[in-house]
């Protein structure tokens, strides 16, 4: 299954995986150009977005329609979306969750606290009070390094 950029006509889809995964939607209509959706024949089966503010990234709305977990999708979704926000320049990326923390730390991602969050994604809706204060917040490194590797094995 192909994972491709999300166009708008994509949103409502996206929205509705979203508030059926219980994660915030508010801001995303902003992100649909930096965010990744895979389908079947039928419907949206998973999505992934990156709020890019200059060199720092947020990692969100990363969810997999419920029966299709387990199956790869989730990983995916996340390993392309990091190499997009690499691509557009993003060297920190950053997420909050509630559900899925041991999930993430597979791609480098390790907890921190919200006071280390880059001051830049402050103008994400995300962070602004649709994502629980309770939620954690991770970090990782993007490294140019790897974006070297992939230019010279392509
Ligand atoms: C988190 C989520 C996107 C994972 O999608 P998925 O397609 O089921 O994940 P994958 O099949 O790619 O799983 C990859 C690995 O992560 C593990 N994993 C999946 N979901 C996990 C979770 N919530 N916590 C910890 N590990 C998880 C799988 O067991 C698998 O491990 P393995 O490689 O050792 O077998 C999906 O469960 C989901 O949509 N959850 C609800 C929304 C959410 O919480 N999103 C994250 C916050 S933005």
């Amino acid at each position: 299954m192909n994972i491709v950029t999300a166009t708008p006509s994509d949103l409502p889809d996206i929205v509705s995986l979203l508030k059926a995964a219980a994660l915030p939607v508010a801001g995303i209509e902003r992100h649909v150009e930096t965010a990744l959706v895979a389908r079947d024949a039928q419907q949206l089966l998973g999505c992934a977005a990156v709020e890019v503010y200059g060199q720092a990234g947020l990692l969100r709305s990363v969810a997999v329609e419920v029966e299709h977990r387990g199956e790869g999708l989730g990983e995916r979704l996340t390993t392309a979306a990091l190499e997009l926000a690499r691509r557009r320049g993003v060297r920190n990326i950053y997420l909050l969750t509630t559900t899925a923390s041991h999930f993430f730390p597979r791609f480098g991602f390790t907890a921190i606290p919200r006071s280390e969050l880059d001051p830049a994604l402050a103008q994400s809706e995300e962070l602004r009070g649709a994502c629980p204060a309770s939620a954690l917040a991770m970090h990782a490194s993007l490294s140019i390094a790897r974006l070297d590797e992939v230019s010279v094995s392509d």
